[in-house]
């Protein structure tokens, strides 16, 4: 039976792959008991966070700000990592303790192994230029210089020869769609081609880790999802680990593999859309996604069950297995199984129409009985992408992880009690 893939299903595949692969990677950042006091008495501040004084309190009483407290995480060699919370929450804060463009007051940030705070200003100054990029919100252009030389900026103050570097910021102007542009100025483009050029300075050293903080907000929304794609696909093709800074759900949901949330300096959770989605940690994180159409970030897999019948194909024993297979529907009082190989991919669906059909003709195959228009659906496949394919299929559907085993099976009536789950929370 052919599967009835479309583009987004495949995309969607891949990027399940990704998330298995990133479950299985390396640590590329690890964060321990992060802290950052803002103040002349950060050891006061720290000893009283330490008797679990509030932050208020302390501001109230010492006049120390507590920026960052106690932030634990660790994100994976090819990540996209989402920090989010309220204006004043502490993100640019954290996002700069990560390459000490602010100096932790106690903690420790691990790239590739490597302490951060131990590392000389020389070293530390070799890291953000070629292995640690940082994007902002404006990245402050050189106006007389042309594009090529902004992209190609970076390169040319680490002393790298012109040929090379140009030859570089070409290729990475390319990557974000700006080669016809190169001998123009900035002034002749607009804000999110501008926007491009910093991303391209930030590309051109190839760094394995690229900081961005806010770098798309003062973006239309959309040249912003322009930006977030061109973003994701590069991230796709190159494997970078990008920590991102963004106020903006939508667009945490849109391309980050997991989120952190901040408040008050602290992390509240984090996860990946569909655990905070579905299980927020507290109110503050439930009240960022109130609004939030739930089910636009839902996937195949997470309304996806196993209560259907599965029925593996045996074709050594041809007839006995084809009896046992309508026996099996019975039994459960079911219309339709799934056949699966033997490694548990799904060759298709049969009902037992299709099979007594099969018995009246005297064929006794199971690949004979297959239905013809039933395909199975990615894991990774968004829910509005589910639903029209549900409403569309006479029966249910399998759902297939990226290899194509069979993971669970989406009908009408457990799409619905989801959505309508997803509704209430
Ligand atoms: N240099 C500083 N001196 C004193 N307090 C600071 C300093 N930088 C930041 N803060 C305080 O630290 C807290 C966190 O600020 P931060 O800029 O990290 O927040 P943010 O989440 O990035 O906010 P926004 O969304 O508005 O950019 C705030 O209370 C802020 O006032
Ligand atoms: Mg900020």
């Amino acid at each position: 039976m052919e599967l009835t893939w479309d583009v987004r299903a495949l995309e969607a595949a891949a990027a399940e792959q990704r998330a298995r692969r990133l479950e299985s990677g390396a640590d590329k950042l690890v964060v321990r008991n992060l802290h950052k006091i803002f103040g002349n008495r950060p050891e006061l501040a720290l000893r009283m966070l330490e008797e679990g004084r509030h932050k208020d309190d302390i501001l109230k009483e010492t006049g120390q700000v507590v920026g960052v407290q106690d932030a634990s995480f660790t994100v994976k060699k090819g990540e996209i990592f989402v920090i989010m919370g309220l204006s004043g929450s502490g993100k640019s804060t954290l996002i700069r303790l990560l390459n000490r463009l602010i100096e932790p007051t106690a903690g420790e940030v691990l790239v590739d192994g490597q302490d951060v705070a131990a590392m000389s200003k020389s070293k530390l100054l070799e890291m953000r230029r070629q292995d640690m990029s940082m994007v902002f919100q404006s990245f402050a252009l050189l106006p007389h210089r042309t594009v090529l030389d902004n992209a190609a900026f970076g390169l040319e103050v680490r002393g790298v020869d012109r040929d090379k570097r140009e030859r570089r910021a070409m290729e990475v102007l390319e990557q974000v769609g700006l080669a016809p542009f190169a001998k123009r100025y900035p002034a002749q483009l607009s804000g999110g081609m501008q926007q491009r050029v910093g991303l391209a300075r930030a590309l051109a050293s190839n760094p394995s880790i690229m900081l961005m903080d806010e770098a798309f907000s003062a973006l239309d929304p959309l040249r912003r999802t322009e930006m977030q794609d061109v973003l994701v696909s590069l991230q796709r093709e190159q494997s970078r680990t990008i920590i991102f800074v963004s106020h903006d759900l939508d667009e945490a949901l849109r391309i980050g593999d997991r989120i952190c949330i901040m408040e008050g300096g602290r992390v509240v959770q984090v996860g990946t859309s569909d655990d905070i989605l579905q299980r927020p940690a507290d109110d503050y994180v439930r009240a960022f996604f109130r609004g939030v159409d739930v089910a636009k970030y839902m996937t195949a897999a997470s309304v996806a069950q196993k209560e259907q019948v599965t029925i593996f194909d045996r074709p050594e024993e041809l007839v006995r297995g084809f009896h046992a297979a309508l026996e099996r529907l019975r039994l459960f009082d079911r219309d339709y199984g799934f056949v699966l190989d033997r490694d548990h991919k799904v060759l298709g669906a049969v009902s037992v129409e299709s099979l007594v059909r099969c018995c009246e003709a005297g064929t006794f195959s199971l690949r004979d009985a297959l239905l013809p228009d039933i395909g199975a659906v990615p894991a990774a496949l968004p829910i509005d992408d589910l639903i029209r394919l549900v409403v569309a299929s006479p029966c249910p559907l399998p759902v297939v992880d990226a290899e194509g085993r069979y993971v669970g099976a989406v009908t009408k009536t457990i799409l619905l009690s989801k959505l309508c789950k997803g509704e209430q929370a």
